[in-house]
């Protein structure tokens, strides 16, 4: 699937934008504060009912204003689908989703397609803190299976009842009973995640794995690293030592008074060579494998859509030498719709793709960038 057209009104800094868009690889140009992440943020919120990066809807109607509306035309080669989104942000947000002028609830819109964000910020992915690596597979697996979000939900929900068990079972035995019913809870709740993650990260590393030998070069994997033990993708094999685990920490859990095993305390280890990219990758191959890792975030959507996502990629370009430039822009070659920014035109020579200046709200087609 791909943008041939979007509309934005009153989104972030736009008054009103119309923007046709060709297939392939699309460069946004333009001066700082113009415009160009809110322009991707706004693609992505088509696609996913909800920014990347803003914490409340009321940031995304653009300042003195109470309402919002985006629409675009998408086409894959045998289907033209229109969607269109109206959000009221005050006093509550209220949203109006169609697909072809036919209401439609989130749910429905979030399985037509999907898009891929890569910003600056990603960084912190490999080098910031394992809650951020959770987030990056609880993300991907929501976006697969709305079954998964509830379920992430209900254990998070147990994970705080178990905590508070855990602190009352320390003077008070009686609570001890509690404890066992939640113990049960969180194993049957826990193990569903664990089994969807390991799966997950299976193919997550092998599609990051080819996807940084391409952009790079080197063996790069990610491994999930559980705080239950050393699990396979089995779930009798993930139930017992989930089981197990929770047995032989049972006096430090209730000494401390928290859940110190299971998914919520789960990490990724990304390495390089075998070394740790958080520790020992430079900045460039910080990038390169972040890159990597939401390339293979496409690959595996792309197996469970039956459709590609579109890259949305804010300001990729910086830190990456002139051969990983054009890496970048050569992954339209796979068929991928790629919508880039960046505050300069990238030098390289390579794939070509077309140009878009961004400047005081509007984006005006500058023609085709290549330097072959
Ligand atoms: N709700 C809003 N209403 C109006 N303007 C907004 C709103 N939210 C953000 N802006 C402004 O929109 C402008 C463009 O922001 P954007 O992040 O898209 O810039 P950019 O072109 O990506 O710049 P950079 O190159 O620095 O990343 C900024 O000046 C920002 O303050
Ligand atoms: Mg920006």
């Amino acid at each position: 699937m791909r943008f041939a057209y979007v509309l934005l009104r009153d989104f972030r800094n736009y008054p009103y934008l119309e923007l046709e868009i060709p297939p392939g690889a699309s460069l946004f140009m333009g001066p700082n504060a113009q415009g160009k992440t809110n322009l991707l943020e706004a693609c992505f919120y088509i696609s996913s009912v909800g920014s990347p990066r803003a914490e409340r809807e009321s940031d995304l109607a653009r300042w003195g204003t109470n309402a919002f509306s985006l629409a675009a035309r998408l086409e894959d080669p045998d289907t033209v689908t229109t969607v269109k989104i109206d959000t009221v942000v005050t006093p509550s947000v209220r949203r109006k989703l169609q697909i072809n002028d036919t209401r439609v609830t989130r749910k429905e819109l979030l399985a037509l397609f999907p898009c891929v964000y890569f910003s600056p910020d990603d960084l912190y992915i490999v080098k910031g803190s394992s809650s951020l690596r959770r987030k990056l597979i609880d993300s991907i697996l929501s976006r697969q299976d709305p079954v998964y979000t509830r379920t992430l939900q209900r254990y998070n929900d147990t994970i705080s009842r178990r905590n508070n068990a855990l602190k009352k079972a320390g003077f008070d035995t009686s609570w001890r009973r509690t404890l066992e019913t939640l113990d049960e809870l969180v194993i049957n709740l826990g193990s569903r995640l664990l089994l969807r993650r390991l799966e997950l990260v299976e193919d997550l590393s092998a599609h990051t794995q080819s996807t940084y030998k391409f952009i790079a070069n080197g063996n790069c994997s990610v491994t999930y690293i559980s705080t239950v033990g050393d699990i396979a993708p089995d779930p009798e094999d993930i139930r017992s030592r989930f089981q197990a685990k929770l047995r032989e920490i049972r006096h430090e859990e209730i000494a401390r008074g928290v859940t110190l095993a299971g998914p919520h305390r789960d990490d990724l280890e990304i390495t390089l060579n075998g070394k740790s990219f958080r520790y020992f990758g430079s900045q460039g191959q910080q990038r390169s494998v972040m890159l990597a890792l939401k390339i293979a975030e496409a690959r595996c959507l792309q197996q469970s859509f039956g459709t590609r996502p579109v890259l949305l990629l804010d300001d990729v370009f910086s830190e990456l030498d002139g051969e990983k430039k054009s890496k970048v822009l050569s992954l339209c070659d796979f068929g991928y719709q790629v919508l880039m920014t960046s505050i300069e035109l990238p030098k390289h020579t390579g794939p070509r793709f077309s140009l878009f200046c961004v400047e005081n709200n509007t984006v005006q087609p500058w023609g085709t960038g290549n330097s072959r």
